[in-house]
């Protein structure tokens, strides 16, 4: 019912769009209760100030025909866009240099589940044949019951589904504190992803940016009103949303000063190509989505992203798995620096690399912060040392010559 008022306010203050579905769902902000479970016994923790967070996802692909059922490539183009969004290594040339001191980078990055709610192995990715021919913004798609498909443990995975959705609408969100079972957001299947059959300009994987946005408690820049509020301190008041990518300084009659909206805000209605930034202020509000009791603090101890672990699984082999994958490690011998660089950038970021000497002696630490990353060696006396990246049941192990 609320869904439906806000809706109804929306198209009456802003006439709606045909491609537009200006509303979240509405939901009050409670305190969350951390609950353990077999696959789950790391007890509650607050976030470290600069941490970054790593949200596991599980992306449900509702499908009625074959174009609907769309790639694993495309899913993937679409974490690797979120993480360069989230960890502001986006192209941030439309950021005008009045607004470039705002911009910063969350620290948070996304990653497909590898383990399902009952520990099993998986890809993250749920592909469902269903009868349903395209869905309105009403939930529906979140239960199996309803044609949909349900919700995975919302306390530790970010469920997104992916579905032909009706009238033209680009996705939409719950914002934090909504019920455990409609807890996720929802994209079109042809915006999704960088790759793929995508709807041009809704092609750069900003849809997901957005709404992801919304899960972790931002609001639209206008507030949803005609010059309301976002309760946001750094990002500009602006009369109502902006469309297309309008020219620098677009300003509105709300606008504070001559700086005018900030339009090229993931938050705003513009093109995928227009949108480059979060502030300060909204980095600092989605982190606190984590904190000891919000609304997302039990993602800090989701272990949904490690495999399956070895007691259970099929790669039973001790108490360590060492995941073979494409990470590399280039020169090598090597004299002054490394490279470990790997193709999946969720493979490295926000991983610890620690390097040993033979005796296990640890040489060198460092938080591995991009898909490629140099690493200083050139005060390690030569000779054989081992690379660990990782922490816990999943490790890699490199080796490396230092001459
Ligand atoms: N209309 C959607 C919402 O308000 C998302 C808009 C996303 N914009 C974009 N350029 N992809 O939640
Ligand atoms: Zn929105
Ligand atoms: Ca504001």
């Amino acid at each position: 019912m609320k869904i439906i008022y806000s809706l109804l306010i929306c198209c009456l203050v802003f006439p709606c769009k045909a491609q537009r579905i200006c509303a979240t769902n509405e939901a009050q902000l409670k305190p969350n209760l951390y609950s353990r479970s077999a696959t789950q016994s790391l007890s509650a923790r607050d976030t470290l100030p600069d941490e970054i967070i790593t949200v596991p996802v599980v992306i449900h692909v509702l499908y009625n025909d074959n174009i609907q059922n769309i790639s694993d490539a495309q899913v993937i183009s679409q974490i690797e866009s979120l993480n360069k969004d989230y960890r502001k290594l986006n192209n941030t040339r439309n950021i005008p240099t009045v607004f470039s001191s705002l911009s910063a980078d969350a620290r948070i990055i996304f990653c497909l589940a590898k383990t399902d709610p009952i520990g099993r192995a998986t890809t993250g990715i749920i592909r469902k044949n269903i009868k349903t021919k395209s869905w309105s913004a009403n939930d529906q798609m979140k239960f199996s019951a309803s044609g949909g498909d349900d919700t995975w443990d919302s306390k530790r995975y970010l469920n997104i589904w992916i579905c032909n959705l009706s009238g033209g609408s680009l996705g939409y969100s719950s914002l934090p504190g909504s019920p455990a079972d409609k807890d996720g957001v929802v994209i079109q299947y042809d915006v999704f992803g960088t790759t793929g059959n995508l709807r041009a300009p809704f092609n750069k994987g900003r849809t997901a940016t957005h709404e992801i946005g919304h899960w972790l408690g931002l609001l639209h820049l206008w507030g949803d009103a005609l010059c309301g509020d976002d309760l946001i301190n750094d990002t500009p008041p602006q009369r109502s949303y902006n469309n297309g990518c309008p020219a620098f300084p677009h300003v509105s009659t709300c606008s504070i000063n001559a700086n005018g909206d900030m339009f090229m805000n993931f938050m705003d209605f513009t093109d995928d190509d227009c949108m480059s930034m979060f502030t300060r202020g909204q980095k600092n509000k989605m982190r606190s989505m984590f904190a000891s009791g919000n609304a997302r603090n039990s993602f800090l101890n989701s272990q949904a992203c490690n495999s399956p672990s070895p007691e259970e699984g099929p790669m039973a082999s001790g108490n360590v798995v060492i995941i073979k994958s494409a990470v590399s490690l280039y020169p090598n011998p090597a004299k002054d620096f490394i490279i470990i660089e790997a193709k999946n950038s969720v493979e490295l970021i926000g991983k610890t690399m620690v390097i040993f000497n033979t005796v296990g002696r640890e040489i060198k630490r460092q938080l591995l912060t991009s898909s490629k990353n140099r690493i200083l060696i050139n005060n390690m006396p030569s000779g054989i040392y081992v690379i660990k990246i990782g922490e816990g049941k999943e490790i890699k192990i490199l080796r490396l010559l230092k001459q």
